[in-house]
């Protein structure tokens, strides 16, 4: 039965996820199209650090960044919080920068990004750890899983485009021509383009983050249809997160980039595992479900920070899945006064 408990501690605890990326989102508007994606990586990193210097949680990072390019970042096993005694327990799963190249170009579609569920004494992790870089992602808004649930067939991964084109237009109520699909405009996508184009839907090429581009379906107003194409396993369970406040849903199937990932990952995970296509709830499973995100630079998903004056602004997104709301905050922070908590000093510094 679904807790909604005033003493439930995820109702508290969210508002400092969304400190954490709103700050993060804040300490690196100074490296927006500096072209130095690491430090911008490393300044959202501090950022979050520090909020949660001050936070009385037990968060342990279970799906981090850093394994792309050695870059700065939190990773799997990090301890989030100050750990006292009673603290609740968290399992944490973020991205500092999704976008870091988007943030060093200063291009559209990059935000800070966190989820976490609390775990129980004696509980397992609730986010499954992905052990591929890359993974093939399917994602698509409430109506279709609602079509799916009245009795339409469920879309499948490996259908043939034309297909799964076909069943989203009749859940949505639009012709095929209607629809717009979202992809990262890469090399290995060039079959999949190929088939939007002759399927004759819109196709909305994006540069990079695919976390926003995945959960842009399930939101109303984001004039994207369907999400699908290969990219960082740990965005998946990102975006599964989201999804679960959302309604939305998304199929996933890991990828090995080569002979030598596909073998080094066999040896951590079943063939069955490594060749099964997993759902939002198999992905995080359980009712506790957080997912907070501020826009750095504009993406369908939220709008990137505003500096007007000696003011700035961030827009956030903050949902549960236990209550499914969804909240978005538009704070004004007044940079005369403002200050965030870094690690790197370990005290309130100006932004
Ligand atoms: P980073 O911000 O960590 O660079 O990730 C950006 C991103 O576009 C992700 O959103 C996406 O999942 C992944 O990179 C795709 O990887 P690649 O750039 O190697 O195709």
């Amino acid at each position: 039965m679904t807790s909604l408990s005033a003493t439930d501690p995820e109702r508290t605890i969210e508002f400092e996820f969304v400190r954490a990326t709103e700050n993060a989102a804040l300490n690196v508007i100074h490296w927006l199209g500096r072209g130095e994606k690491e430090s911008a990586d490393a300044a959202a990193c501090d950022a979050i650090y520090g909020v949660f210097d001050l936070v009385d949680i037990a968060g342990e990072v279970v799906i981090g960044e850093g394994i792309k390019d050695n870059a700065p970042g939190i990773f799997l096993g990090e301890q989030l919080g100050t750990w006292r005694p009673g603290s609740p327990r968290f399992d944490i799963a973020l991205d500092p920068v999704d976008g870091t190249t988007n943030t060093a170009y200063g291009l559209p579609n990059a935000i800070s990004v966190m989820a976490a569920s609390e775990r129980g004494e004696g509980e397992e992790h609730a986010m499954k750890n992905l052990p591929t870089f890359y993974a093939t992602k399917m994602a698509y808004g409430p109506d279709v899983v609602r079509a799916i649930r009245d009795g339409m067939a469920p879309l499948q991964l490996d259908d043939p485009l034309d297909l799964t084109l076909g069943k989203v237009a009749q859940a949505l109520g639009k012709r095929v021509p209607e629809l717009v699909v979202m992809t990262l405009n890469r090399p290995r996508h060039a079959e999949f383009i190929a088939q939007v184009r002759k399927c004759g839907a819109a196709l909305r090429l994006i540069s990079d983050g695919d976390v926003t581009a995945a959960v842009s379906p399930s939101l109303a107003d984001s004039g994207v249809d369907l999400f699908y194409g290969i990219g960082g396993s740990p965005e998946g369970i990102l975006t599964a997160a989201a999804l679960k406040a959302l309604g939305g849903e998304m199929l996933l199937r890991m990828w090995p980039r080569d002979d030598a990932e596909r073998a080094a990952v066999l040896k951590e995970i079943s063939a069955e595992d490594l060749a099964r296509v997993w759902t939002i709830d198999e992905l995080v499973r359980g009712q506790s479900a957080i997912f907070c995100a501020t826009g750095i630079s504009d993406s369908p998903l939220l709008p990137g920070v505003r500096i007007i004056g000696k003011k700035a602004i961030t827009h956030s997104i903050l949902m549960r899945a236990k209550s499914r709301t969804v909240r978005y905050i538009r704070a004004v922070h007044d940079l005369e006064t403002k200050t965030i908590h870094l690690r790197s000093v370990r005290k309130e510094a100006k932004i």
